[in-house]
Formats: structure tokens, C-alpha cells, sequence
């Protein structure tokens, strides 16, 4: 079973000065699991909702590398909301959690490190389905 107590914000390196700002994410404490796959959601219109899905086995880090969004994780009894705003912060997403990735601002851009290939096995599509194996375990 997921616990949303999992979830995290994790405050990612970041290296500024006059020419700018570097941030970067390597697997350790920053990153608990080693990077298999690397996507990002961009061109996302105002109103749309990503995500709408669980992953069985998936960790995931989930980073605004430009503009912010809000990401609601829910384990199948708590939910909670992060808001990710900030380069140089990542949200750690535990297996088990069912996602909606909400309120996009104009121009995010949200890159995601994942612990796996795609695997659409992996996912839960369905909401009850989600529900019924939480409520399994
Ligand atoms: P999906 O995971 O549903 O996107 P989101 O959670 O952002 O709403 O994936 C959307 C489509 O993209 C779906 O047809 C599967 C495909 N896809 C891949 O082929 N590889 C990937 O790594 C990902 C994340 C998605």
C-alpha cells in the first residue's frame, strides 16, 4: 500500500552567481532510487489535468524547471498537495500514489526522473481499480 507520508519536496543544489543559476539531481539522499527514464510536460493549456493515474511500482522525482504547477498525491485514504514552483526543488513520488498534476501556469515546463522504462503495466488508469488494490493490502 502507498502512504502519501512518502511524498516529499526535496530541496535540489543550487549553484548561482553572475552568470546564472545551476541546479542539478544525482541519486542519494536528494534522489532514493537510480534514474531509469526522463520525461517533461510542457504546452500544457490553462485548465488541463496531467497525471489522473497511480503507478504500482514507480518512483518518481517531479521538477518545475520552468513556471509551477500543483500536484495532488493520494494515497487511497490522505491526500496531500505540493506546489512546485522552483528549479531547485523536486517532489518525490512514492509507488502507490495516485497523481493529478493540476494548475499549470503559462509556460511550465516539468520534468520528471523516473525509477523505471515506461511501463504501461505498471499504471493504474482507473480510480476505483486504484482504490480496490489499496484497500487490498
Ligand atoms: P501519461 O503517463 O498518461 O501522461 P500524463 O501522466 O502526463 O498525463 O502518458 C501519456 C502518453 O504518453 C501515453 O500514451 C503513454 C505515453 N508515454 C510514453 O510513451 N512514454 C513515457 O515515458 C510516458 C511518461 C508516456
Amino acid at each position: 500500500m502507498g502512504d502519501v507520508s512518502q511524498c516529499r519536496l526535496v530541496r535540489l543544489p543550487r549553484l548561482s552567481d553572475g552568470r546564472g543559476s545551476l541546479s542539478f539531481v544525482q541519486p542519494g539522499t536528494m534522489l532514493p532510487f537510480e534514474i531509469r527514464r526522463v520525461y517533461y510536460l510542457y504546452d500544457v493549456p490553462p485548465g488541463q489535468v496531467r497525471g489522473a493515474h497511480g503507478h504500482r511500482k514507480l518512483e518518481q522525482l517531479m521538477v518545475a524547471v520552468a513556471g509551477a504547477l500543483e500536484v495532488e498525491c493520494d494515497d487511497g485514504h490522505k491526500t496531500r498537495t505540493f506546489r512546485l514552483d522552483a528549479p531547485n526543488v523536486g517532489l518525490y513520488v512514492s509507488p502507490m500514489i495516485w497523481r493529478n498534476l493540476i494548475g499549470f501556469q503559462p509556460g511550465t515546463v516539468c520534468v520528471v526522473l523516473a525509477s523505471a522504462p515506461y511501463d504501461e503495466g505498471d499504471y493504474f488508469r482507473n480510480y476505483n481499480d486504484f482504490l480496490a488494490a489499496t484497500a487490498q493490502r
